[in-house]
């Protein structure tokens, strides 16, 4: 094939040429058509409901056959098609397919291009080909799962990290004891960014800031930022016209100082070696880290918080699951993420967590030459350079042809942590049955660990401490740069009477 041009798209576009190949092509979606929940491209009227914008895709997919009802293009206004998949085969494939290698894709940087303003352009998360591999080999390995999971390192982290939990749920446990009331209303969200905010530059980056400043400086700055990052990606120009007309540009300068005042605390730590550093062994200078550090403050607060917010909150509405889950967790004064047998229950909840609400529900990728993709069961997609794809591992997950009642024994999207026991019992491995929660491939998330030991302990704490019931019936989804609940974790909380 052929590099295409503007004209080159249009001419395909008018003639309805397909400009996929292989013998299992996406099928088309059209810019307009009925019955959609909106249009399915991110405009300033809708960027804030992705999650539809998605959904906008499968609308009527039923109707075709076989897996074009999964694999869905957009190729419309002159330019490159955009392939959305929510085909677990096709998405573990594109994943394998992502890397530096000649022929791989790379991470499409379009959704992420306001972040990249905010935190520089070389991070881990954003860069691609050979200045991602020198930053894979330069940050990640303190993070990876054969650092961290070192039997002593490993003590000392977790060690740290619960206190810091005990402590900051042991103010809920005191603002519930001064009402004098047994239940307390309360929403769950901004506790748990607090948290893990703190875990991450005091516990782990080795900082020593106070909660207090944690709560009214730093956590206000990053929340802003980070739906700063959303709008100035979808809308730069009108953006930056709106902040010059009501003046909040000095709302923004404000909080940007504030965040890099964050990452100085956090990189303050690697002259005393503390926290983290202990492990960093690397000549490079501060001004090298910078904006992987930037990356890791407001992606990782971002994803472990939507993460645990999604637990709890999917725990809220299910007093089975949590007593499974304390009866666990109440005399368990250690928690080691890797063992999982200490605390099947929890790490079933999480699993299932993650697959239902996926904290990233999407992975973008582009491809940088015609690539050929081949799925395990011999399906085969070629997909032209310059292809913008959306692997859409919400949808995938709630695909009832994927994680229903058939193969799994319930329904897809509903929360239950029993279909992992049911699909053990069918010979189904996780292995086999991916949710992407935290990538696959070489772009594999490296703060899984980390995330995951922050996440249990926050989840374990509370079930520990607190019994809680949502406030609303149903919780719904919004999302942004991560997912969340979009009631913030509305509980009413009830102290187990111990502490
Ligand atoms: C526990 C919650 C977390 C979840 C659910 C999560 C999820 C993910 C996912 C799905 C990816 C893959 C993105 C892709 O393929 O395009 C990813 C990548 C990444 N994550 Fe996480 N993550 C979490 C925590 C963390 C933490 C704690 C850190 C660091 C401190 C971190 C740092 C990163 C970085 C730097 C990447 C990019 C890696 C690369 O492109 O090579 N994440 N994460």
């Amino acid at each position: 094939m052929q590099p295409f041009s503007w004209l080159g798209h249009f001419s395909r576009q008018v003639l309805g040429k397909n400009p996929f190949g292989g013998n299992s092509p996406p099928t088309r979606v059209s810019l307009i058509g009925r019955g959609r929940p909106t249009l399915p491209v991110p405009l300033p009227w809708n960027y804030k409901e992705p999650l539809k914008i998605f959904e906008a895709f499968y609308t009527g997919a039923a109707r075709e056959d076989g897996w074009g009802k999964h694999n869905r293009y957009l190729y419309a206004g002159g330019i490159a098609p955009v392939l959305v998949t929510r085909d677990p085969g096709m998405i573990r494939a594109i994943q394998a397919m992502t890397g530096d290698k000649p022929g791989q894709f790379d991470r499409d940087t379009s959704p992420t291009a306001g972040i990249a303003r905010a935190t520089g352009e070389d991070s881990l998360l954003y860069s691609n080909g050979s200045i991602w591999r020198r930053q894979k080999s330069l940050v990640a390995k303190p993070f990876s799962r054969g650092n961290l999971f070192q039997l002593h390192r490993f003590a000392g982290f977790e060690q740290t990290f619960r206190n810091t939990v005990t402590a900051r749920l042991d103010v809920l446990r005191q603002r519930q004891l001064e009402t004098g009331q047994s239940r307390l209303r309360v929403e769950l969200d901004p506790e748990i960014k607090v948290i893990m905010l703190e875990m991450l530059v005091n516990n782990f980056f080795g900082g020593s800031v106070s909660y207090d400043e944690l709560r009214e400086r730093y956590v206000p700055a990053l929340v802003y930022l980070i739906d700063h990052m959303v709008r100035d990606t979808v809308a730069p120009r009108s953006q930056a016209f709106g902040r010059l007309l009501t003046g909040e540009n000095r709302l923004l300068e404000r909080h940007r100082k504030a965040f890099d005042a964050l990452t100085d605390i956090a990189l303050s730590g690697r002259k005393k070696k503390s926290g983290l550093w202990a492990e960093f062994a690397s000549d490079a200078p501060d001004a090298d880290l910078r904006s992987n550090i930037m990356v890791f403050l407001a992606g990782a607060m971002e994803a472990t918080t939507s993460f645990a917010s999604w637990a709890i909150s999917h725990l809220s509405h299910s007093p089975e699951w949590q007593s499974k889950v304390y009866s666990e967790v109440k005399t368990m004064d250690y928690y080691d993420p890797d063992d999982f047998a200490g605390a099947p229950n929890l790490n079933r909840v999480l699993e299932e967590t993650l697959r239902l609400t996926p904290a990233l529900y999407f992975l973008p990728r582009r491809a940088v030459v015609d690539t050929l993709v081949e799925t395990k069961d011999g399906r085969t997609m070629l997909i032209p350079k310059g292809t913008h794809i959306r692997l859409d591992v919400w949808h995938a997950n709630r695909c009832e042809e994927f994680w229903g009642e058939q193969v799994t024994g319930y329904p897809a999207d509903r929360f239950a942590p029993e279909r992992w026991t049911a699909m053990e019992e069918k010979g189904l491995s996780p292995k086999e049955m991916l949710h992407f929660g935290f990538g696959y491939g070489p772009r594999f998330c490296p703060g899984r660990s980390l995330g995951l030991l922050e996440v249990g302990l926050v989840v374990g704490a509370m079930v520990k401490l607190f019994k809680f019931e949502a406030v609303s019936g149903q919780t719904g989804a919004i999302a942004g740069v991560s997912t969340k609940p979009a009631d913030n974790v509305e509980v009413e909380l009830e102290l187990r009477g111990q502490g």
